[in-house]
């Protein structure tokens, strides 16, 4: 049967392309700065300014609230753990502009202890190991991996990054949440179009934005009356602990904010992500014969895809106070951009940090952060691209790159890197 999972349509063109996607959010590089960011963190580990005007790349703002403030750059493992681990003094409330009816409009991401916490146990729940990934297999994974890859089985070759990648995660959170798959591809356009940095004019930000929230509020009021085990029936039935607060369950916004954040998070690093392992495996064929020979190698796969090309490489944090960092004085309201792809590189931490290598000693790595805003979906992404790996290796075994299409690069935004493409010849 023919769905959104399956069909041809144009949105994915769209929507999964990650110099289209970069250049419509304005933060497109074209070359590559892996060799001038390894110069400067030989340098020193924290650089005075934006790592973009260290770079000279053109000026864009991930966040227009950060106009105008000091930036710092942070390029080492260590410092950059510094950061993370320190959330009181490094504040995820940047972009926030407060609600004048003092209404909860903050995702969890952009929350500082104690309230985040509060928050964040609401849901963590469902994506706890083990049960978390079993419910997501079942209720929603392994039947999408299933489905994609038997519409491969007619086919001698495919792009990986649309038929696969493109579709396994928008589905699979878009289900998760309790929307109907059905309406993944058009809610993900609706959303990414309603959010602060997407390139749009304001009129269509906002018809986007109450499009978005049209659909959750029906969701929302469907699942009160007839609840199912999706996300939101289980934000529903949640209590909310706020210190200095009774508990209490959670009103209809904070649910629809945790819902977005959720998908927003969820729905575009696993494509990236999972389009990069594809394309290193496939470009190492001796490291792809190693996991097919044994199947359980592909988590030092993902592991080591992960820490090679983290498809969100930069997150920023705004000081709450003065302080210092790596011997230079950070004033309160400066900005901190913690460097995750260029401390996952970092030569102290790994011998030919350049290198992709599954076989290089475990070390953890930086690609889902670190502290209390560690990826609430890394069990989920880890799962997503396991196992789609494994089915595509399993039923494909003589999987390769394409050698007539052009040449597929890492590329796109400079906060979120992904393939152009992942050309591959199936039989
Ligand atoms: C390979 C895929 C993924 C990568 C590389 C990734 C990376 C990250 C990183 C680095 C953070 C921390 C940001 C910060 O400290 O400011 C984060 C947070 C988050 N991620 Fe992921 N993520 C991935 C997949 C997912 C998935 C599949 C979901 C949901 C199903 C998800 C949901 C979230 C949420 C909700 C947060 C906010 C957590 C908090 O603030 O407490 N992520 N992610």
């Amino acid at each position: 049967m023919e769905d959104v999972l399956t069909a041809d349509d144009p949105l994915y063109g769209k929507l999964y392309d990650v110099r289209e996607e970069a250049k419509h959010m304005g933060n497109y590089i074209e070359r590559d700065v892996t060799d001038e960011i390894a110069a400067l963190r030989a340098k020193a580990p924290v650089h005075k300014g934006k790592l973009r005007e260290l770079l000279g790349l053109p000026n864009h703002l991930r966040h227009p609230g950060m106009a105008g403030q000091q930036h710092w750059t942070v390029l080492t493992y260590e410092a950059c753990e510094t950061v993370f681990r320190d959330p009181t003094t490094f504040s995820n409330a940047i972009s926030h502009q407060p609600n004048a009816d003092g209404e909860q409009t903050l995702s969890v991401l952009e929350m500082d202890p104690p309230q985040h916490r509060a928050f964040r146990r609401t849901i963590q729940p469902k994506f706890l190991m083990p049960e978390a990934t079993g419910w997501w297999r079942d209720f929603t994974i392994d039947s999408i991996v299933e489905r994609l890859v038997d519409r491969l089985k007619t086919r001698d070759r495919a792009d990986l990054n649309m038929e696969i990648c493109a579709r396994i995660p928008v589905y699979t959170i878009t289900t998760a949440i309790g929307l109907e798959g059905d309406d993944a591809l058009r809610f993900r356009h609706a959303h990414v179009n309603s959010v602060e940095n997407a390139g749009v004019p304001p009129e269509e930000r906002y018809k986007n934005f109450l499009l978005v929230e049209k659909i959750l509020q029906g969701l929302i009021d469907e699942r009160r009356s007839r609840p199912t085990s999706d996300l939101v029936s289980s934000l529903l039935d949640a209590t909310v602990r706020l210190p200095g607060e009774e508990p209490r369950p959670m009103t209809d916004r904070e649910i629809m904010y945790m819902a977005k954040i959720v998908m927003i998070a969820g729905g575009g690093t696993s494509w990236r992500q999972m389009g990069i392992t594809m394309l290193a495996l496939l470009s190492n064929p001796d490291q792809l014969a190693s996991v097919k020979a044994d199947p359980s190698r592909l988590d030092d796969a993902v592991d080591e895809s992960l820490r090679w090309n983290p498809t969100a490489p930069f997150f920023y944090r705004n000081a709450t106070c003065d302080t210092e960092l790596c011997g230079h004085k950070i004033a309160k309201g400066d900005i901190v951009e913690i460097g995750i792809g260029p401390a996952n590189r970092d030569p102290s931490r790994w011998d030919n940090p350049d290198l992709f290598d599954i076989n290089r000693p475990k070390l953890s790595n930086m690609a889902f952060g670190l502290g209390v805003h560690r990826c609430l979906g890394m069990n989920v992404a880890k799962v997503e691209m396991m196992h789609a790996i494994g089915a595509l290796i399993e039923a494909f075994p003589n999987i390769r790159i394409d050698p007539d299409e052009p040449v597929p690069e890492i590329g796109g935004g400079f906060e979120q890197r992904g393939p152009t493409a992942v050309p591959v010849l199936l039989r």
